[in-house]
């Protein structure tokens, strides 16, 4: 009899076997900068998290350092807001001056900025707006700016999270044309309309003023399409492409795994952050097991980054 026990019988050989591994390189850490002077604010949602102004980021960036992890990925949040979002691609923006900051300060960390407006307008969807309708080809201009400005102040590489057809070909070719031909795009290409974003609205201050984000991200049913998403996103020009949000969705990362020629990314959100730090603290599950499984789970199923609230804990608990 064929015995598979064989190879589990201690740890010694378990970990001789084990076929995915954790490194802190695989983890990215989203950071949240808001406007004024001497902020750090708890986002109820999301324990461990906080909004830091410009001013107190040291105490996060520090512990970004240590931890050896990817890079951060920077959201904004501004004062003022209004229906252009011009906040986003201000050159004294909130996110340009982290940017900026972080750049002198800790030239060592790998810097991505989320690139979508919004944070930054009054009406809380992520393009223009007319009456009900969230308009599609006008949004490109507002969003290429953004990108430039922010590759302008240092951003490493820019990430675009709006969903707007056609917005990784505009951003390239923005982007090219101001002369920054190396800096790479990480599209949220299968980004779907979930629920499980509920938390980082209340963190990003960006939940939408009236109607939903359906007509513009995803079905959470469409696996197919998800992987039509990321095609599309790859003839624009992505360098890396991305499934959002992680745990629900393995299955089109899986099969994105398979067939997609571009490294993968895959955002585990902060529903699902906030998910498990509620039963943990409950004491009803075992935090590090739990956070160290669902990363393993994201890596084999074919993450290169997998961007996590958790990134922080984790270099801690993968030995
Ligand atoms: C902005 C954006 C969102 C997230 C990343 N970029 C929210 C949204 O689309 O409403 C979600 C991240 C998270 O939930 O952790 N478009
Ligand atoms: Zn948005």
């Amino acid at each position: 009899m064929y015995r598979f026990r064989r190879l589990r019988r201690d740890e010694r050989i378990r970990s001789m076997m084990q076929e995915t591994r954790l490194h802190p390189k695989d983890l990215m850490y989203p950071v949240f900068v808001i406007e004024g002077v001497d902020i750090r604010n708890p986002v109820a949602s999301m324990p461990g998290v906080f909004q830091y102004s410009v001013d107190r980021l040291d105490e996060i960036l520090a512990q970004v350092k240590e931890a050896g992890i990817g890079g951060v990925m920077l959201f904004g949040i501004p004062q003022h807001k209004d229906l252009q979002g011009s906040g986003a691609y201000a050159v004294d923006g909130v996110t340009q001056r982290a940017v900026r900051f972080i750049k002198e300060k800790y030239p060592q960390i790998y810097i991505v900025v989320d690139v979508c407006l919004c944070e930054y307008t009054s009406h809380g969807h992520c393009g223009m707006v007319c009456r009900d309708e969230i308009l599609n080809d006008e949004t490109l201009p507002y969003l290429v700016r953004m990108a430039v400005s922010l590759v302008e102040a240092g951003a490493d590489m820019v990430a675009p999270s709006d969903m707007m057809d056609g917005r990784i070909a505009a951003i390239r070719d923005g982007l090219d044309q101001a002369g920054f031909t190396q800096t790479p795009i990480m599209a949220y290409s299968a980004k779907f309309a979930s629920a499980y974003y509920g938390p980082f609205r209340e963190a990003a201050h960006s939940a939408p003023g009236f109607g939903d984000r359906k007509s513009y991200q995803m079905d959470c049913a469409n696996g197919q399409e998800a992987l039509r998403e990321i095609a599309a996103d790859i003839e624009e020009g992505a360098d890396i492409v991305m499934v959002k949000p992680a745990l629900a969705y393995l299955d089109v990362l899986k099969e994105a795994a398979l067939t997609v020629a571009r490294p993968l990314a895959v955002y585990n959100v902060s529903g699902e952050y906030a998910m498990v730090k509620a039963a943990a603290d409950k004491g009803w599950i075992d935090e590090r097991r739990i956070v160290t499984e669902n990363l393993t789970a994201m890596k084999r199923a074919g993450a290169k980054i997998i961007i996590t609230y958790h990134a922080l804990d984790a270099v801690r608990w993968i030995e």
